[in-house]
């Protein structure tokens, strides 16, 4: 879990990818999913759990708890037994490694009545507040202090209540979720988020044994029930939407023909639309499995990122990397977070021409992207340089590889097998000449 700093991902482009890859369960759900297994007593089981940095930073943030776990990545499932919650506390040294963690705060509020939740602070794509968390949570009956960088939360009792927020905010609309399912009466969360993860927590807690109705809506509605209604549970997570546009981007990127398997295209429309005006073709072969292709220079498009079911603002960066090479001038504006143009550098050292002012980013597209040498410096950003490396001309390297790590499951490997040319090495084993082919 420690940070590699040794790693980088030497990437040779220009062949297109083919073949078939499988997509893994959604991080952004399975992260909430953990989270809110806590809420009952027994063991609870999540099958399609996908092997990540962040997962095994919030099965420490859960253990920590006092909870029993089990993490089998061979069949991709976790066991939660939340029996005995011993602590309240969700110490900095972990919530500061993955902002997703302070949704235990809802969670621990709403079993133990009381939470000591670090405050994860901004990160490096935006300031990422977290007061609409805490206002919902305070709506419900909460007394909230902060303290020493702590959120402390505790209540005698908790009361349904309407939340209004003002941002359709996902960590939000989850954490208030949580907390509002073993409150007493009805909460009523407007302008909630809409996002398919949200829809995949509902289920899973209505399957615990909660009653939430509404979610995909802005209208979400939880009426609390008491701790005796939840009971544990079997869940498999849904595919994670981002991961699947992050492939489908990277065989359009390479201008080769691949399958996308078990995903759910629905949780894709806005972003598959874009592909289709920019040229791509996309064939639904099966109701989780789709056929991206691509021939020719790509042509331009413009679009806002915004929340769900709008363009995804974690597949923005990826669209900029197709944009760089099309015919003419693309314009994407980004809605959402403040700082969500880090690859900007990178690719302009690519050979981009991207002209970026605020949360505007203009790209004239150029023939063609060359090597360099670059460094993820977030998830998504990451990710862009590596589908920019596989369509660039001659051979890259992608430094500080544990952001991609976050969030991709054996990304090289899959990209390997769709015919990628990308190696993971260690530069602590770099021989003269070249690089070592052996993988730590
Ligand atoms: N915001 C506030 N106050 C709040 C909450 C949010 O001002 O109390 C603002 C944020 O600063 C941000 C905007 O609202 O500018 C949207 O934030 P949101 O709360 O919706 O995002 P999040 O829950 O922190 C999740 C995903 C992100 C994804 C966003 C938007 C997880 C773990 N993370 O973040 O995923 O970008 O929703 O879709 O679910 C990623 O996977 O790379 C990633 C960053």
């Amino acid at each position: 879990m420690e940070k590699n700093l040794d790693e980088k991902f030497i990437v040779t482009g220009g062949t297109p990818l083919k073949g078939e890859v499988s997509i893994g369960g959604a991080k952004n759900a399975v992260l909430k999913l953990m989270a809110a297994a806590i809420l009952t007593k027994g063991e609870t089981l999540i099958h399609n759990v996908p092997d990540l940095t962040d997962v095994e930073i919030m099965l420490n943030v859960i253990q920590d708890l006092g909870t029993k776990t089990h993490y089998d990545k061979e069949h991709k499932n976790i066991r939660i037994d939340a029996t005995d919650i011993t602590s309240v506390t969700a110490k900095y040294e972990l919530v500061s490694k993955m902002r997703a963690s302070f949704i235990i705060l809802g969670a621990l509020v709403s079993r133990c009545k009381e939470a000591i939740v670090a405050l994860p602070g901004g990160c490096a794509i935006g300031e990422r507040r977290v007061d609409f968390h805490i206002k919902g949570l305070e709506a419900l009956g909460a007394d909230i202090k902060i303290e020493n960088g702590y959120v402390h939360a505790k209540a005698t009792k908790l009361t349904g209540a309407e939340v209004y927020l003002d941002i359709p905010s996902v960590g939000a609309t989850e954490n208030i979720m949580l907390a509002a399912i073993l409150a007493e009466g009805e909460t009523r969360i407007q302008n909630a988020a809409r996002e398919p993860e949200i829809i995949d927590l509902a289920n899973f807690l209505n399957a615990m044994g909660a009653e939430v109705s509404g979610a995909g809506t802005s209208d979400i509605i939880i009426n609390g029930v008491t701790q005796d209604k939840l009971h544990p549970i079997e869940y498999t997570t849904i595919p994670d939407r981002i991961e699947a546009g992050t492939f489908m981007t990277a065989v359009v990127a390479t201008r080769g023909k691949a399958v996308i398997k078990n995903i759910f295209p629905a949780h894709l429309t806005f972003f598959n639309n874009k592909l289709l005006k920019m040229g791509a073709n996309i064939k639904l072969i099966e109701p989780t499995a789709i056929e991206v292709s691509a021939k020719g220079r790509l042509n331009t498009v413009n679009f806002v990122t915004q929340p769900y079911p709008g363009f995804p603002t974690d597949l923005q960066s990826m669209a900029m990397v197709l944009l760089s090479t099309a015919n003419g001038v693309g314009i994407i504006t980004e809605s959402l977070y403040e700082n969500r143009f880090m690859q900007v550098p990178d690719l302009r050292r690519m050979g981009a021409d991207i002209h970026q002012d605020r949360n505007h980013a203009i790209i004239k597209g150029v023939k063609k992207l060359t090597s360099a040498a670059v460094s993820a410096s977030d998830l998504r950003a990451g990710a862009s340089l590596v589908v920019a490396a596989l369509m660039a001309e001659g051979t890259s390297e992608i430094n500080n590889l544990y952001h991609i790590d976050r969030g991709y499951e054996n990304f090289e490997y899959k990209l390997k097998a769709l015919g990628g040319k990308i190696e993971r090495i260690n530069t602590s084993q770099i021989v003269e000449g070249g690089y070592n082919e052996a993988r730590i």
